[in-house]
This record gives C-alpha cells, structure tokens and sequence, in this order.
C-alpha cells in the first residue's frame, strides 16, 4: 500500500461508485464488497437503519459473484480509475471452507496485477457446520485460513469478528493457519424496534453495528491484537477523522479502513490520509509507520 488508508468493505462498491468525490492518490488500496463464486442476492429490504453514532445493517453479502466481478468488474476499475489504480484488497466469503479456497484459488488464477491481496471474512454461516460464523471457532478458523493460504500466494489478511470473549485465539488461529496480517472489526451484531409497529426494522430482524458507537470497541481490539502477534493490523471500525485513524495507529495498527463515514462525506478517507501527513509533521514523526503502537502506556 503506497498510503495506510483504505476503503472498508461494502462501504465503497466495486471502487468506482465515488469516482470524482475522492482522490484515488490518497488510498492504498480500495478494498471492495464481500464476492462469494456465486452471485448473491442478499436479504430482502429494509436492510439498514441509522442509529445514534452509526448504522445497523443487514445487506446480507449480496454481490455479482467471482466470475463477473473478474471479467466485468475490474477492468472496469481499471478504466474509469486509470492507471495509478490503487491495488484492490479482495474481500472474500463462502459457505464453506472448499468455496473460501475456491474463490481464493479463482482470484490468484486470474494473475490480474491490480488484485493486490485477500481479505477473508470470517463472520459469515458456515453452513456445513449448522450456521456457525467460521469467526467463532478457532479451530475452524485455522482450517479455514489453513485451506486459503494453500490455494493463495496473494497476500492474506484475515478479517476477525469482534464479539468474542478474547481476541487471542484468533489471533494464534490466523498466525498457524499462515495469515499474512489481521484486520479488525467487522460489524457489532445489533438489533433496532419500530416500537409504534411492535416490529423489528430490519427484515432480517438483526443486523451489524458500524460506525462511531463502535469506535473505542476497535481501539480496544486493535490493542489486544497487537500486544498478541506482530502480524500487520488493517483497523476499522468508526473512523470519521485523522484522530480516529491516529487512535488505530497508536493502539497498534499498521494501516486504516474507512467504512461508514464514506457514507455521509465520501472524501473521508483521503481527508484522514491528509491528517495523518500533518498529525507527523506537528509531532515530528517521520513516517506514519513510526505511529504504530507508539502508544506511551
Ligand atoms: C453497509 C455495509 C456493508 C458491509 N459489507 C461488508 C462485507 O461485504 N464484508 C465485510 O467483511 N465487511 C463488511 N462490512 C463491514 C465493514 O467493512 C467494517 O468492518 C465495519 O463497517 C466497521 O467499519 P466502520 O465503522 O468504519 O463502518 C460492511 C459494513 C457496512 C456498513
């Protein structure tokens, strides 16, 4: 990654939805949708809800499915963003341990140079296991970053659930597995009434919380992680501005992702890319990778 800033995951479509509202320099990467090899069509609407300091979603990882999102969609990236591209970071998902390797397997295949790694998330149904989320287990967290890191040479981050009593065995279960680093948080599971109806708002009935609320929740995870492991740490997790970023980075983190804050002001992730630069300057830091667990506690 040329900068520590990049998109998160169902935040930024396929890349090119915020052409012209952000300056694409300034991002290391674009991380795109959760792609299963299969086109999926989601959960039925309502599928989000905003909340005081966030959202609750239920999208439901709906997306074009691998074959079309390797013919169709990055080229397309690749021509409406032009050459100076950043790299995607592929965020992946299946319903097995075989289709996670698949789609791995298909994506290092296609040898596209602008695939420039894989981000596996973890927090979805393992349906061969009763509907399990792979994230819950880290035994079958193992195997399934096991199962990927043998049908990948791309780089591959592991995407960790953060409702969990301790981070650790994840972390352990990422390294044996042969994890090339860690990202951290995905949605906080959350649930919003309609107290006039009586009913839930989500069709889904429950959804994930993202967004400011979940900040100090990330922070927290980050710094649990990286007292853990000295795998790399991609954080997310209510980043709105360069201090948010800046927590991350002090906590422990390596790079940031910017998820709902792109939202309500599409530049934010190059305005925190911008902070970062001037956060160093007024502090002295030569480069933001001096940030990283400089945390005097
Ligand atoms: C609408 C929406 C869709 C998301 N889709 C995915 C996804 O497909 N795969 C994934 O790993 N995370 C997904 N996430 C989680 C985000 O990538 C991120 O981990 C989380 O929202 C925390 O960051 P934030 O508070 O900055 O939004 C989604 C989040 C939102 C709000």
């Amino acid at each position: 990654m040329a900068t520590p800033v990049t998109t998160a995951s169902g935040t930024f479509g396929y890349g090119t939805e915020y052409l012209g509202a952000v300056d694409y320099a300034k991002l290391g990467a674009v991380t795109v949708k959760g792609i299963r090899a299969e086109a999926w069509p989601g959960n039925p609407m309502p599928r989000h809800a905003v909340v005081p300091g966030g959202l609750v979603n239920a999208i439901g990882l709906q997306g074009t499915g691998l074959a079309r999102f390797l013919a169709t969609t990055v080229p397309w990236y690749r021509k409406q963003v032009g050459e100076k591209a950043p790299p995607l970071i592929v965020n992946i998902w299946g319903g097995s341990v075989e289709e996670y390797a698949d789609v791995a397997r298909q994506l290092t295949a296609a040898q596209n140079p602008l695939i420039g790694a894989i981000e596996l998330n973890v927090s979805c149904p393992n349906v061969k296991a009763g509907g399990h989320t792979f994230g819950q287990d880290p035994a079958v967290l193992e195997e399934v970053v096991a199962a990927v890191r043998a049908a990948t040479t791309l780089p591959l981050i592991v995407k960790l659930a953060p409702n969990v009593p301790s981070i650790v065995p994840y972390v352990r279960a990422c390294e044996k597995g042969g994890a090339d680093a860690l990202a951290l948080i995905n949605t906080i599971p959350a649930m919003v009434i309609d107290v006039e109806r009586r009913r839930p708002v989500l069709a889904n009935v429950t959804g994930g919380l993202s967004g400011r609320a979940i900040h100090p929740v990330a922070v927290k995870l980050v710094y649990d992680a990286h007292k853990a492991t000295r795998l790399p740490i991609l954080a997310m997790g209510g980043v709105y501005e360069a201090k948010d970023a800046i927590e991350f980075l002090l906590a422990g983190a390596t790079a940031v992702a910017v998820g709902s804050a792109t939202f309500t002001n599409p530049g934010t992730a190059a305005e925190v890319y911008d902070g970062l630069v001037a956060y160093c300057e007024r502090h002295g830091f030569a480069a933001v990778r001096d940030l990283t667990g400089a945390l005097d506690a």
